[in-house]
C-alpha cells in the first residue's frame, strides 16, 4: 500500500453530466486539494481544510496548476503507433497502404513489445491514464499492451483484431482461431490487475458472418469483457458494408444480428447513420465513440455531437491512434469544438472535459473506478500548467474566469502543458 500523499493546486471535479445540468454540474477549486492513499482518491476539497486535518501527510504543491482526473481514450490501435501522419488517403486506401504492412509487423514479439512501450510513454506524457485499444490480429502483440500495461500499474483495456477477410496474406485469421485466441488471451488477461479484455472484430467489411457470429457466442460466455469495432465511419464504407450483407438492414443490423449490441459495446466513429440506427443504439445502451481528429484526417464526416446526446446516447471520447493524427487528448477536444462548430454548436470547456474524462469513463463501464476527482476512485490523475507556452500564457493571462483560463490550454495546448501525472496514487511522469 502506497503512504497517503496530498496534492495541492486547482482542482476540477464533476458531480453530474455537463450536456444535462450544464455548469452546476462542474466544481472548481482554486485553491483545492486531493488526498490520496493505498492507490484511491481518499478525500477532495479546499486545501486549507485538507491540510488541517491531515497535517503530518507529505504535500506536493502544484501552485496554479490544474488537478483533474487522467485522460481516457476510448479507442485506440497502438499498434498505428509508427505510421501516425501518413498523408493523403482515404479509409479503405489507408488501411491497404500504411495500416496493414505496419500491422504485419506484430507478429514479431520483440517488435510488439517494443512499439507497446513507445506507445505508453506517449500516452502518459500526454496525461492519458487509460487508453481502449485495438491490437493486430497477433496474439502476441495483445501479450505486449497488457504486459506493458500491467508493468506500468495502468488501467487498460485491449483485445485481439479479428478479421478474415478483405486483408492480405499473414494478416488473416479464421473464425475458430479468432475465437479460440481471443478466449485464451481473455482468460490470460480479462480482470487481472486493472486490465479488461476488449472482443475486437475490426469491423464488417473484414469479418465475415461466421466471425462475427463466433465473436457475438464468445461475447454472451464472457460478458464481463467489452465488445469494439468500428461504425459508419465513410459513406464508401457505408456502401461496401450494404454490398458485402445484402440481407441486413443496415451498417449496425450486421453487429446486431450476430449478438455484437448491448451494454458495453464501443462503436468507433458512428457518423454517417440511420434513425434506426439511432434509434437502436440508443436503446441498447451502446457507446458511440467520437474520434474528432481521424475524422478530419481521413476525411470521414462531421459527428452529430449535439442530436447524439439529445437523444441520450452514451458517448466517449478518442484519439483514434494512428487514424486520428495525435496522441494528445487536449488536441482531440480541440478537434472536438471544432466539429461541433461546423454543425453550429459551441462546446462549453466543461463538456470537452467531461467528455474527456467522465464521459469516457461511462462510454467504458468503468465511471466506478476512474474518470473524475471524486474519493473511493482510482488516483488516476493529470496536472496540468495552464500557461505551457508563450501564446497560451498570454491569453490565459486576459482571462475573466476558470473556463476562460482552461480554454486555451484545450485549444493550443499539448504535451508540454502535462506537469504531471498519477498512476494509481503514484507519481508516474
Ligand atoms: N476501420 C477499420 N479499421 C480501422 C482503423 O484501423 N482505423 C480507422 N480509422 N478506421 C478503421
Ligand atoms: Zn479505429
Amino acid at each position: 500500500m502506497s503512504q497517503p500523499h496530498l496534492l495541492l493546486g486547482q482542482t476540477l471535479a464533476f458531480t453530474a453530466d455537463p450536456f444535462a445540468e450544464g455548469l452546476s454540474a462542474a466544481r472548481h477549486e482554486h485553491r483545492g486539494a486531493v488526498l490520496v492513499e493505498g492507490g484511491k482518491i481518499a478525500e477532495t476539497g479546499p486545501a486549507a481544510a485538507l491540510r488541517a486535518r491531515h497535517p503530518d501527510v507529505p504535500v506536493t504543491d502544484y501552485g496554479e496548476g490544474l488537478i483533474t482526473a487522467g485522460f481516457i481514450d476510448a479507442h485506440a490501435h497502438y499498434p498505428q503507433t509508427a505510421i501516425i501522419a501518413s498523408w493523403g488517403k482515404r479509409l479503405i486506401d489507408w488501411l491497404n497502404s500504411y495500416t496493414f504492412p505496419e500491422e504485419m509487423r506484430f507478429a514479431d514479439p520483440a517488435y510488439a513489445a517494443g512499439i507497446a512501450a513507445r506507445y505508453f510513454d506517449l500516452t502518459l506524457t500526454n496525461g492519458t491514464t487509460t487508453a481502449c485499444s485495438f491490437c493486430t490480429i497477433h496474439p502476441e502483440s495483445v501479450d505486449a499492451y497488457f504486459a506493458e500495461a500491467q508493468r506500468r500499474g495502468l488501467r487498460a483495456l485491449a483485445g485481439k483484431t479479428c478479421m478474415d477477410r478483405n486483408a492480405p496474406d499473414g494478416l488473416r485469421d479464421t473464425p475458430r482461431s479468432a475465437y479460440d485466441d481471443s478466449l485464451a488471451l481473455l482468460k490470460r488477461w480479462n480482470g487481472h490487475d486493472r486490465l479488461t479484455y476488449v472482443i475486437s472484430p475490426r469491423f464488417s467489411p473484414t469479418s465475415t458472418p461466421e466471425q462475427l457470429e463466433a465473436m457475438g457466442a464468445l461475447w454472451a460466455e464472457h460478458p464481463t469483457c467489452r465488445m469494439q469495432t468500428h461504425l459508419s465511419e465513410q459513406v464508401d464504407e457505408v456502401e461496401w458494408v450494404h454490398d458485402l450483407f445484402p440481407e441486413a438492414r443496415d451498417y449496425l443490423d450486421t453487429y446486431e444480428r450476430y449478438g455484437l449490441l448491448g451494454p458495453g459495446a464501443l462503436f468507433g466513429h458512428a457518423i454517417h447513420l440511420t434513425g434506426r440506427e439511432r434509434r437502436v443504439l440508443k436503446e441498447s445502451g451502446a457507446s458511440l465513440i467520437h474520434c474528432p481528429t481521424s475524422n478530419t484526417f481521413i476525411g470521414s464526416g462531421l459527428f452529430d455531437m449535439e442530436g447524439l446526446v439529445d437523444e441520450g446516447q452514451r458517448i466517449g471520447l478518442a484519439t483514434d491512434t494512428g487514424g486520428g493524427s495525435s496522441f494528445s487528448m487536449l488536441r482531440t477536444m480541440a478537434a472536438a469544438y471544432e466539429i461541433a462548430q461546423l454543425r453550429h454548436r459551441a462546446l462549453h470547456p466543461a463538456e470537452l472535459y467531461w467528455l474527456a474524462t467522465e464521459g469516457s469513463a461511462r462510454a467504458l463501464q468503468l465511471e466506478d473506478r476512474i474518470g473524475n476527482l471524486k474519493p473511493g476512485l482510482e488516483a488516476d490523475l493529470v496536472v496540468l500548467d495552464l500557461a505551457s507556452t508563450p501564446a497560451i500564457a498570454q491569453r490565459a493571462d486576459r482571462a475573466e474566469d476558470f473556463w476562460e483560463a482552461l480554454f486555451p490550454t484545450i485549444m493550443m495546448g499539448d504535451d508540454r502543458a502535462v506537469q504531471a501525472v498519477w498512476v494509481n496514487g503514484k507519481l508516474a511522469t
